[in-house]
């Protein structure tokens, strides 16, 4: 069975008072639940003082340590109790100039330090309107990901975050999401085995919310959701989390 799994990435929000306070709700009813906090790293050190779900950080420099003004590194990261991170969000690839080769080092560096990662692929609005999208977010996981063995992928989860759907309350219809969620987990197979495609959870991001998350989750395919906007509320990240683990 694979692990259903639901992500908050917090992005540039939140006061550190308010981190805090959402992240003491959403401990009173993430227990038993496979929840993962990506919050903006400086809080990392402090909530991970309090008992509540895996935190992780959205970003990290690839290299051990140095000169690298402003970057954070994963033994940092580590040393503040996350083990986790997100690799490929679509706001570093595109805002950052991230490219599959640097992430393939991002993917590199954090399987060594054993941190479990979200990888994140998803296509801009011109390549899904010239019907691209499939070939285009395989190529992504091809150039960044597909280069680990079987064990190494084990700490890895996929999301698939269409670039037209985050943050602007345009969702992938729940046909849109199994289509590529299917394509993703077929492409696992041909590269690795059908027992490694079986295992791997693919996770949806982008404008899901606590509406749209029981169809989104009900499709074969889809084992949980990477929540942007909707995960600042813990009334509504509460809706998300019930839909997905069948408690509404
Ligand atoms: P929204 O849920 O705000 O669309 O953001 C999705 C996202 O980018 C999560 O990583």
């Amino acid at each position: 069975m694979r692990k259903k799994i639901l992500a908050a990435n917090w992005k540039m929000n939140l006061l550190r008072d308010e981190a805090f306070h959402l992240y003491k709700e959403i401990a009173t009813f993430s227990d038993s639940k496979e929840i993962f906090i990506f919050s903006p790293s400086l809080y990392l050190s402090e909530l991970s003082s309090i008992d509540g779900p895996k935190i992780g950080a959205q970003n990290f420099h690839f290299e051990k340590f140095g000169a690298f003004t402003g970057e954070i590194s994963l033994d940092q990261i580590a040393s503040c109790g996350a083990n986790s991170v997100l690799i490929g969000h679509s706001e570093r690839r595109q805002i950052f100039n991230e490219n599959n080769e640097v992430l393939k080092l991002k993917v590199d560096a954090a399987i060594e330090k054993d941190f479990d990662i979200i990888f994140c692929c998803g296509e801009p609005l011109e390549i899904r309107k010239s019907q691209n999208h499939v070939e285009y977010v395989i190529e992504q996981l091809k150039e960044s990901l597909f280069h680990l063995d079987v064990l190494q992928l084990k700490n890895v989860s996929i999301a698939y975050e269409p670039i037209w759907a985050i943050g602007t309350g345009l969702t992938a219809t729940a046909e849109q999401a199994e289509e590529m969620h299917l394509e993703i987990r077929n492409s696992i197979s041909h590269v690795y085995n059908v027992e490694v495609a079986d295992s791997i959870s693919i996770l949806y991001g982008g404008s899901c919310n606590e509406k749209n998350a029981l169809e989104l989750f009900s499709c074969p395919n889809v084992d949980g959701g990477l929540i942007g906007g909707a995960s600042l509320k813990a009334s509504s990240f509460k809706e998300i989390t019930n839909a997905l683990y069948g408690l509404h």
